[in-house]
């Protein structure tokens, strides 16, 4: 691991961070590309630009806010990173998962992810909200290697990265709202060109229903620091060979400005029933 993104970073950011915010956060958020406008729904938010977080890198992220909210979210206790370091980006797999820690360090014992990604399998229409159940690297990255983190677990148990308990939280919220809320299996790849039809044919026949560019590296840090995780998927687009148009960013953010409601009220209700 290069220097710098690490629990000794992580606490600095932490101590740095908790000076400045009035709540001490139950549960870290992470939102996706378009997905930021939960952030907006918290209530007594204190406002934090990531250059103003120590460790942090200074650089802003195109098409991202880049900023930490935190403040009430249906009563609880929340903070909420808006905007992510990925690994297209030419960010380490450390960074990757650096949000994750500093969640951590301020208390939050739950992860919630989101993020946009293609349907895989082709029942997953444009719009969908998917609940991951599981994920599979694809990434071949792991925000780990290197020496062992305070706090971490060498060799986390993998079998339920994504918590059986909350998962249950997040179908009852979503049948409460007359919500349809898919499930299925997350592959996240490094991008940033997006896949080729035969990749996804591979995925297919491997187990994916979605892919994507991000929150794998996320969640194996949680993991890792013993935090339960919720990961929630936004179908943007069919994956390549699946329609007949080609995939673009646009298309991307278009549905997920769609989507946004319904997301932000099935996180809200998940939230409040934590
Ligand atoms: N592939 C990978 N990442 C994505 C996609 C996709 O089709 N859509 C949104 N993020």
């Amino acid at each position: 691991m290069r220097p710098g993104y690490g629990a000794v970073e992580a606490r600095a950011a932490g101590d740095a961070i908790r000076h400045r915010i009035n709540v001490k956060p139950r549960v870290g958020i992470i939102l996706g590309s378009g997905l930021g406008g939960i952030a907006q729904t918290i209530e007594e938010p204190v406002r934090m630009p990531y250059r103003d977080i120590p460790g942090f890198p200074s650089a802003t992220i195109a098409g991202h806010a880049g900023e930490l909210v935190t403040g009430i979210l249906g009563g609880t206790p929340v903070a909420a990173m808006s905007g992510r370091f990925h690994l297209y980006e030419g960010h380490s797999a450390d960074l990757t998962g650096f949000p994750v820690r500093v969640l951590h360090a301020l208390g939050a014992a739950i992860l919630i992810v989101s993020n946009a990604a293609g349907g895989v399998r082709a029942s997953l229409a444009p719009g969908t909200l998917m609940l991951i159940t599981d994920h599979i690297n694809f990434m071949f990255r792991n925000p780990l290697v290197g020496p062992l983190q305070a706090g971490d677990t060498r060799f986390p148990d993998m079998s339920e990265p994504y918590d059986p308990a909350l998962r249950a939280v997040a179908q009852r919220v979503a049948k409460e709202q007359g919500l349809d809320l898919a499930q299925g299996v997350y592959a996240a790849e490094l991008g940033p060109s997006y896949e080729t039809g035969a990749e996804v044919a591979m995925l297919t026949r491997l187990g994916a229903d979605a892919v994507g560019m991000s929150t794998v590296p996320e969640v194996i840090v949680a993991r890792a620091l013993g935090m339960r995780v919720l990961g929630l998927s936004c179908i943007t687009n069919l994956a390549c060979g699946l329609s007949a148009t080609p995939i673009t960013h646009d298309e991307v953010l278009e549905t997920t400005a769609k989507v946004a409601a319904r997301l932000q009220r099935l996180v809200r209700g998940i939230v409040s029933s934590l």
